[in-house]
């Protein structure tokens, strides 16, 4: 079976960290070094930064891009199977990329595929890409993974992106603050996660009072898209907005992550504060993925 990126524990800390240390390689410099390559980008889900992010990588690097970003327009509205089409795919394209909704969907094709298989998000699962550019992110302002204190905010239940990060970060002696409403609380297996690795976590409900000692202030959107239930959304859709004013007395070098899109969570006056980062975080991720691409199929 070829490597995949389905979890972010299918790479070791020194192969994420090679690729941090690649993506500032390609951030300076991107050479065609992909040429004759065919990446295939299939999302069942919508998205902006992942999708076109991960197209404009395999352009930069001289690869071909096909697929799709909306399955009704392909032979599953007849239909075909994760599976088949999987087995189709994987004979045209020298790496798959996808977003599926449904938790394992990335796992299952990456062992059914002939190639590598890189999960854009399944569900509220794992986003390990999402995580590779956050690191890269988070190095580049930090000018350091290690010990840092990582405050995370908002829907931290579903939010596939927190529980990755979560996840990488332990190789790096983080401490970790989780903000949410009791219903969008850290599930416990993450918690616990972080207990056998002897890494220390706080849990609150209010925003403000707890972010002053934050390196990185890790905002997430709750999203609807996850409820079964319309009127649970409704009550918590809301629940954090950062302002302007509350960043006052945090320190000097912290910086506002969000896989973004965002909603109401962060207020537009944060724009133009420059401890917001969430711009520059998504264009990071042309050069997390054309490390991740290049890791996978050009070595
Ligand atoms: N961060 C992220 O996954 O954004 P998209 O949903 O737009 O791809």
């Amino acid at each position: 079976m070829p490597k995949s990126l389905v979890s972010i524990h299918d790479f070791s800390k020194d192969e994420l960290l090679y690729i941090v240390k690649q993506a500032a390689i390609f951030e300076k410099d991107h050479r065609p070094v992909l040429k004759g390559k065919v990446v295939a980008t299939i999302f069942f889900e919508p998205s902006t930064r992942t999708r076109l992010s991960f197209e404009t990588a395999a352009n930069r690097l001289g690869a071909r891009v096909v697929g799709f970003s909306d399955a009704d327009n392909t032979s599953v509205s007849k239909g075909e199977t994760l599976k088949d089409t999987i087995m189709m795919i994987s004979n045209y394209a020298d790496l798959i990329v996808m977003r599926h909704p449904r938790e394992g969907s990335a796992r299952y094709a990456s062992e059914i595929s002939r190639v590598p298989v890189i999960n854009a998000g399944d569900g509220a699962n794992q986003h390990p890409s999402q995580t590779l550019l956050d690191m890269y992110s988070i190095q580049k302002t930090q000018g350091r993974l290690d010990n840092l204190t990582i405050t995370m905010v908002g829907d931290l239940k579903y939010g596939r992106t927190v529980h990755s990060l979560l996840q990488a970060m332990s190789h790096f002696n983080t401490r970790f603050k989780f903000i949410a409403p009791p219903e969008l609380r850290m599930p416990e297996e993450y918690k616990q996660y972080l207990s056998e690795r002897g890494l220390p976590f706080t849990e609150h409900t209010e925003l403000a009072e707890n972010i002053n000692d934050a390196d990185i202030l890790y905002m997430t959107r709750v999203q609807r898209e996850r409820f079964s239930d319309p009127i649970e959304y409704e009550k918590v859709k809301n629940v954090y907005v950062l302002k302007n004013s509350f960043l006052k007395d945090t320190k000097p070098s912290m910086k506002i992550l969000h896989p973004l899109p965002r909603v109401n969570e962060i207020s537009a006056d944060v724009d133009n504060n420059p401890k917001a980062y969430y711009f520059e975080q998504a264009r990071n991720g042309v050069f997390a993925r054309m490390a991740i691409i290049h890791y996978l199929i050009g070595r």
